[in-house]
């Protein structure tokens, strides 16, 4: 997306679409002073009943559409809706064949709405059309942000530091959008090294030999039924300068399923492309460290994406199978289907070897979590004060969550006669709160003294119709968020 900061307003064009998201910004024009220089835009007063205008100020050939959306409604009151007008614009200057989209923001509201107006433009703007080749390719219109002089640098900076998330964002939802087929462990680790090369992180991958060599058999297990074997991707950033903080260190962690069959307790076929997005996690914890590096936040951090096929193949695991994970405890595999906590034990277990203080997951894990909060929000769970920190930071990056409860009481339900793990509910509860019962087995790898938050994607990471500023397919769900807790790592005052 084409974006720019100004604060002169740019000659209307006949092909403009023309966005007044501010009253305030209004007022101004409205003054006399000001319309003398615009000469027409004196009579929009006229037109402020409706929200879409003809400008009477006639630039040559016709008149610029005008959109008042802030003259009816505030939107300044919740950052979302400013995310959500950005991609209406987006949309209505696509409908009118508008070339050029100009933001009138020099009001009051201005500097707070102008990242989030270009956040919501750049979230609509992305398309997954690699593969739709009869996609008639419609002409981009490009967005000139006009505010007032006085802080025109300033809001430059925000709204290029936001668009740079975004990019990330984007890229996400990129892979996830990719078929199982068109990407594979092998894939996830190529497009990872790219984000390392590109951004300068330190990329350690644990190719097969090697997990087997450490006893990462979580992995290892749900991986043998595949075409190409699992792998463990790990990506450091390292803050520069003496600056950073010594006290924290995060990780991030994404599983990376590339594509979840069931395996042996296969699912049914409805909608099982679906999980073509079984790796959401995966890069969202990638391009977090991709808008990370360029963020560059005073805080180490590491991710790890444990990644691998869940195919039926007659090598594939058996329901009733038992491995030793990496902390020694035995996992009784009773149905194939809950893989992505076998793979995430590898990743927890890890991440106390990396030595990090604060650690998120992200994982597409439940359909339990689909079913008790639907698309709107993330279900999150963790052991202690951290997990309300993450919700708190995602409300703010339009990620919203809803923390569930760890159960104590639940965790016997994971017991098992012939192990120390089921990999599952015991059956006479297997229809009881399967988010809370994922956590709590995950619960059991979690390395000691860490905060930890765990977030179950599974209903936010792909949407199947329009969803505010998305369009069907992925949501590069919390990339955002993740970026955004290292940034606040890294400024908040020691030992929180
Ligand atoms: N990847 C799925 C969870 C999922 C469901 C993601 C719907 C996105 C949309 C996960 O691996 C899975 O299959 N979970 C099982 C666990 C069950 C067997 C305990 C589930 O939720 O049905
Ligand atoms: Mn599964
Ligand atoms: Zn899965």
């Amino acid at each position: 997306m084409q974006i720019s900061v100004t604060s002169r307003p740019p000659a209307a064009r006949a092909d403009d679409l023309i966005v007044l998201l501010d009253p305030s910004a209004a007022r101004e024009l409205f003054d006399p002073a000001r319309a003398a220089a615009l000469p027409g835009w004196d009579d929009l007063a006229r037109h402020r009943k409706t929200n879409e205008v003809k400008c009477p100020y006639q630039a040559s050939g016709g008149a610029p559409l005008l959109y008042l959306p802030g003259a009816i409604a505030p939107y300044w009151d919740d950052d979302e809706k400013i995310r959500i007008l950005g991609g209406k614009t987006w949309d209505l200057a696509l409908d009118r064949h508008a070339r050029r989209i100009v933001l009138m923001l020099d009001g009051r509201h201005g500097p707070d709405a102008a990242p989030l107006a270009a956040e919501g433009l750049a979230l609509r703007a992305y398309r997954f059309t690699k593969y739709k080749k009869g996609a008639e390719p419609k002409r981009e219109p490009s967005v000139t942000l006009v505010v007032s002089d006085t802080n025109r640098a300033a809001v430059d900076r925000a709204v290029k530091r936001r668009l740079t998330v975004i990019e990330s964002v984007n890229a996400a939802r990129d892979l996830v959008n990719e078929p199982g087929s068109a990407l594979t462990p092998a894939d996830l680790e190529q497009a990872a090294r790219a984000v390392a090369r590109r951004r300068g992180l330190k990329i350690t991958v644990l190719n097969e030999p090697e997990l087997r060599k450490q006893g990462y058999n979580g992995l290892l297990t749900v991986g043998r039924g595949g075409t190409v074997p699992p792998r463990m991707i790990i990506l450091r950033y390292q803050p520069a300068g003496r600056g950073a903080r010594k006290d924290v260190h995060l990780g991030l962690l994404g599983k990376g399923v590339t594509f979840d069959t069931g395996g042996i307790s296969i699912k049914p076929s409805a909608r099982m492309w679906e999980m073509k997005g079984d790796m959401g996690g995966a890069a969202a914890a990638l391009f977090a460290m991709d808008a990370i590096a360029q963020l560059k936040p005073a805080v180490a951090v590491t991710a790890i994406l444990v990644t691998a096929q869940n195919y039926v193949d007659r090598n594939s695991v058996l329901p009733g199978d038992i491995f030793v994970a990496k902390n020694g405890k035995t996992v009784h595999v009773d149905n194939t289907d809950a893989e992505g906590r076998l793979i995430l034990s590898d990743g927890l277990c890890r991440m106390g070897e990396e030595r990090v203080t604060h650690l998120v997951d992200a994982a597409t894990l439940t359909g339990a979590v689909v079913r008790a909060l639907g698309p709107a929000l993330t279900g999150v769970l963790g052991n202690d004060q951290f997990a309300d920190e993450v919700i708190e930071i995602a409300a703010t990056q339009g990620e919203p969550c809803w923390r569930l409860p760890l159960v104590e009481e639940y965790r016997q339900w994971l017991d098992i006669e012939v192990a120390d793990l089921n990999n599952i509910s015991n059956p006479a509860c297997s229809l009881y709160a399967g988010a809370t019962t994922a956590a709590l087995f995950l619960r059991e790898f979690v390395p000691q003294g860490v905060h930890w938050a765990h977030l179950d994607i599974a209903g936010t990471s792909l949407v199947t119709g329009q969803y505010k500023y998305f369009r069907p397919g992925a949501t590069g769900v919390m990339v955002r968020t993740m970026a955004a807790l290292a940034e606040r790592l890294a400024a908040r005052p020691a030992d929180g």
